[in-house]
């Protein structure tokens, strides 16, 4: 009698607990550039701008940061805050708030944390590459690695595609994914302002200070080849910088700078909103989220757009570096990268930088994906943090088994594919809609400027009204087009992994169910 009266008052106290804010603006602020920063800036970014057109990319990249990007930041921020006034931390509740007689739309907001739980399970395990590529570097693990193939093959060792010289198993992979994973959690675990603030606080200046020092020793290079003195930095700003515009004729290129822009902005993830569900109902969302804009574009343009393609040039020449370029961002990361740094005087310190902060701007990110499946169960089901955490650790550690021990399956492609493109894209377009039509933009522009420090040129109304929507709706359209159906039905890609390919897709449809089912419960329980 006694325990039960003890269990239902805990659960009423629960009920009535303080809602959890950011400490201060100078957190919150750090928190959403540590979300929007991460390794899109620094290894997605150079290698879409030189797959398409070079400076020429910079023109739809920018039209799209104009049109997309900040006014989508402005939406997240404007959304979530009000959301976070009902006590929604994620896009079920929230867009409930925003179009409160729809009964329906709460189960568009299934998108908002499904998306960000599949793009964690595969991030996670990236991330947890670069933090065991510094210890690498520091420890001269991979030093016998003096050119591509061997650098290539310690890196499919590690990873566990083959076995070689280097790695006997996926043991040494598997013990960072751990470590990595953990942290992920603990950070979490100790909440808003003593968890996520507290770290990007910190972890933010680091992220920037290596970053402009490697930039600083990438652009003081010189000509190392004397031989060759063309190979040098400013030759190789040129050749990432010097724009081709016959790439803006095609959809392609348009398609990217889009996609580059949502990807490296954390928005149409739902991740901001959840962050931005956490302010005060007078605090600036205006300023605030265009100063975490401009800071990710400074990591990116800047110091991303300056670091690895220019150093690639420098040592192996344009014609390398189109190859290099074109076999992706790993291969740009873990393979060009540490062997440059070999090359260079203190090298191993250096490696150990560029690998510590691109581990930095992983987990600023990925602690951010992870949290509105934690806020859902707290704030919808009333559980408290700590089981809230065991319960999202416990299923995402089971969905990144399939990543670690499959990956040469394209098991990462697929979930990049429905987590960080498809979803992103249709979860901005309704986002957009919803904001702009069914919450009204007069209702939608006061909201924004409650307790703004700055005054939003009045053409962004009309922007995010008219012009946001129908750029998504033609992305979408464009790219559902182009490159969603053929890989919606599996054309192309090895035939020997069409089998996982299905496997994934099933268990992602049952995901996405049983988050549809958590939001009806939910909802039925609070009636
Ligand atoms: N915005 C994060 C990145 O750029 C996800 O990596």
């Amino acid at each position: 009698m006694y325990n039960l009266g003890r269990k239902r008052m805990k659960t009423e106290l629960k009920k009535f607990r303080e809602p959890q804010r950011w400490g201060t603006r100078f957190g919150i602020i750090m928190a959403v550039a540590g979300s929007a920063v991460g390794l899109g800036n620094f290894l997605r970014f150079p290698v879409q701008a030189a797959q398409n057109g070079g400076g020429a990319f910079m023109i739809p990249y920018f039209v799209s940061l104009l049109l997309l990007g900040i006014p989508l930041m402005w939406i997240e921020w404007t959304a979530g805050r009000y959301g976070g006034g009902y006590e929604h931390s994620t896009a079920p509740g929230i867009f409930h708030t925003l179009w409160q007689k729809n009964r329906f739309v709460k189960y568009f907001g299934v998108i908002g944390i499904f998306g960000p739980l599949i793009i964690f399970i595969y991030y996670t395990y990236i991330e947890s590459w670069t933090l065991a590529y510094s210890v690498f570097s520091l420890t001269g693990k991979y030093k016998t690695c003096l050119d591509q193939k061997s650098m290539q093959d310690f890196l499919s060792g590690f990873q566990g595609l083959q076995k070689n010289g280097y790695f006997s198993s996926l043991s040494w992979a598997y013990g960072f994914f751990i470590i990595t994973f953990f942290l992920n959690l603990a950070v979490i675990y100790r909440g808003i302002t003593r968890g996520i603030e507290k770290f990007c606080k910190y972890a933010m200046p680091v992220l920037f200070l290596f970053g402009l020092i490697i930039a600083v020793r990438v652009l003081f290079l010189g000509t190392p080849d004397p031989q060759r003195p063309a190979w040098n930095s400013l030759n190789g700003l040129g050749f990432l910088w010097n724009p081709d515009f016959s790439a803006l004729k095609s959809a392609k290129v348009w398609l990217a700078a889009a996609g580059q822009i949502f990807f490296t902005l954390s928005v149409g993830i739902g991740v901001i909103l959840t962050y931005a569900s956490y302010l005060s109902k007078g605090d600036d969302v205006a300023l605030s989220g265009l100063t975490a804009v401009s800071m990710n574009e400074f990591a990116e343009v800047i110091l991303g757009g300056s670091i690895v393609i220019t150093a690639a040039f420098v040592f192996f020449g344009p014609m390398a570096t189109q190859e290099i370029a074109h076999s992706g961002a790993f291969n740009l990361g873990f393979v060009t990268m540490p062997l440059i740094f070999q090359k260079l005087p203190l090298g191993a310190m250096f490696g150990a930088f560029w690998f510590f902060m691109l581990f930095l701007a992983g987990i600023t990110s990925s602690i951010s994906l992870a949290q509105p499946a934690v806020a859902f169960l707290e704030d919808e089901f009333n559980l408290d943090r700590k089981h809230a955490v065991i319960l999202l650790g416990a299923v995402s550690f089971l969905l990144c088994q399939p990543v670690i021990f499959l990956l040469g399956r394209g098991i990462v492609n697929e979930l990049d594919f429905w987590g960080g493109t498809f979803c992103l894209v249709l979860f901005a377009l309704i986002e957009t809609i919803l904001f702009g039509w069914f919450f009204g933009i007069e209702k939608a522009w006061k909201e924004m400027h409650k307790g703004a420090d700055i005054k939003i040129p009045g053409v962004y109304k009309f922007i995010i009204k008219y012009i946001t929507p129908l750029f998504l709706f033609f992305i979408l359209g464009f790219w559902f087009y182009q490159e969603g159906l053929p890989v919606m039905l599996m054309k192309g890609g090895a035939a020997a992994d069409k089998a996982y390919i299905l496997g994934i897709r099933l268990v992602l449809l049952l995901i996405f169910v049983v988050l549809a089912v958590l939001v009806k419960i939910a909802w039925k329980r609070k009636k």
